[in-house]
């Protein structure tokens, strides 16, 4: 007989955010119950307020910042939580540049905090965000798990540094012999983009967008006159830089599956592992531009400009060990993305505002 396991109750960090607001209504259909919490300085409770709409359930949202103790104790004091997902933190590369210190005290003082707080719980299962960012330039395109890592940014860096920080709670453990060790699965991701198919719920980027669909979605939508290339002379097909884009509901989809394996017996206790989420498939720039243009009806004015420093020519996922071991693969291709992309931007032009 098929044992029924009753469903978990999951914290999720930065849960109003993109990617968090898409995991709460994922979560949420698969049966689980949620608590998020999120000081707002990248998002708007919106956000929830459509995922509450979405699903027809309320959301459980505690506004705090994750680097105050006294707040996120409080929050596992009143809310029996058995696993976190870790989306809260700055992900602005050009920004972490500027701003080191306040990209190392968020992210990395931040997971520090959260860590300590859930060690005390008794709370040892975490699903970290994680990013492409950490590996370092490779000869083969195609980043595997085991590649080199060499981050060339503070905001890479700071993910290597929590993934070093967490991989060591992992081992102290198993120094110190704790009858509960830590599960921890670090979840790299390429490049998500996308919406949710109601157009409830999408990308909604503070300022001008870092990231390239948000930018050609403004692009097509009016708000931005026209898309910078940068570099048509990378060696690749047409010259223009090639990337792993992932549909956020399927990267959400894989944390799910997270979730359930970190929950069984498959998973090692005391193990921290990563894992590639992208689909193991590139497009260049201007594969990226004319897909918008085919699936929207839109023109989207380009110009070409020069390279950008530390952009790589060309870097995808190879996905093999997550389909391996969490059983998850991408189901979304790139119409899906910018199909869903246009849905939720040309209902939303202005955000969530
Ligand atoms: N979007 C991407 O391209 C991408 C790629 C790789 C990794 N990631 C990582 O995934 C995670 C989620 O990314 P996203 O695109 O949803 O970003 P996002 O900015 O939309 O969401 C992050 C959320 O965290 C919240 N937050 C930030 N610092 C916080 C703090 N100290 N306390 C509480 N809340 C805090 C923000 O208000 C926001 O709602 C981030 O950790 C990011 O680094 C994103």
């Amino acid at each position: 007989m098929a044992k029924i396991m009753a469903k978990k109750k999951i914290l999720v960090t930065g849960g109003a955010g993109y990617i968090g607001s898409h995991a709460c209504v994922e979560l949420t259909q698969a049966g689980y119950e949620m608590v998020v919490v999120d000081n707002l300085s990248n998002s708007k409770t919106q956000s929830l307020v459509r995922v509450e709409q979405i699903t027809g359930k309320p959301v459980t949202f505690y506004q705090a910042d994750i680097r105050d103790k006294a707040a996120l104790t409080d929050i596992f004091v009143k809310e029996a939580i058995d696993t976190v997902i870790h989306f809260a933190g700055l992900k602005a590369v050009g920004e972490s540049c500027a701003k080191p210190q306040l990209y190392y005290h968020n992210n990395v003082y931040g997971t520090l905090v959260l860590t300590e707080v859930m060690a005390a719980a008794g709370v040892k299962q975490l699903v970290f965000s994680s990013s492409a960012t950490v590996y370092g330039e490779s000869t083969c395109p195609q980043y595997s798990e085991d590649f080199p890592l060499g981050p060339i940014n503070p905001y890479g860096r700071s993910k290597t540094m929590i993934e070093d920080i967490l991989r060591d709670l992992s081992r102290a453990d198993a120094i110190n012999q704790v009858q509960t060790p830590w599960k921890i699965a670090l979840l790299r991701y390429f490049n998500p983009i996308g919406a949710h198919a109601s157009g409830l719920i999408g990308e909604d980027p503070n300022g001008i967008p870092n990231n390239l669909m948000p930018y050609i979605a403004q692009v097509a939508v009016g708000k931005l006159k026209q898309v910078s290339v940068f570099g048509n002379d990378y060696p690749t097909p047409d010259g223009t830089g090639i990337r792993d884009y992932i549909h956020v509901v399927d990267l959400v989809k894989g944390h799910i599956k997270a979730i359930e394996i970190l929950d069984s017996d498959a998973f090692a206790a005391g193990a921290c592992k990563p894992y590639n989420l992208g689909t193991g498939r590139g497009y260049s720039v201007l594969e990226m531009i004319q897909a918008f243009e085919r699936v929207t009806g839109r023109t989207v004015n380009y110009q070409i400009v020069g390279r950008r420093a530390g952009d790589l020519a060309e870097c995808f996922a190879n996905p093999d060990l997550a389909f391996k071991e969490l059983g998850w693969k991408a189901e979304k291709n790139l119409d899906d993305m910018v199909a869903d992309t246009w849905n939720w931007q040309s209902n939303n032009p202005q955000g969530y505002e």
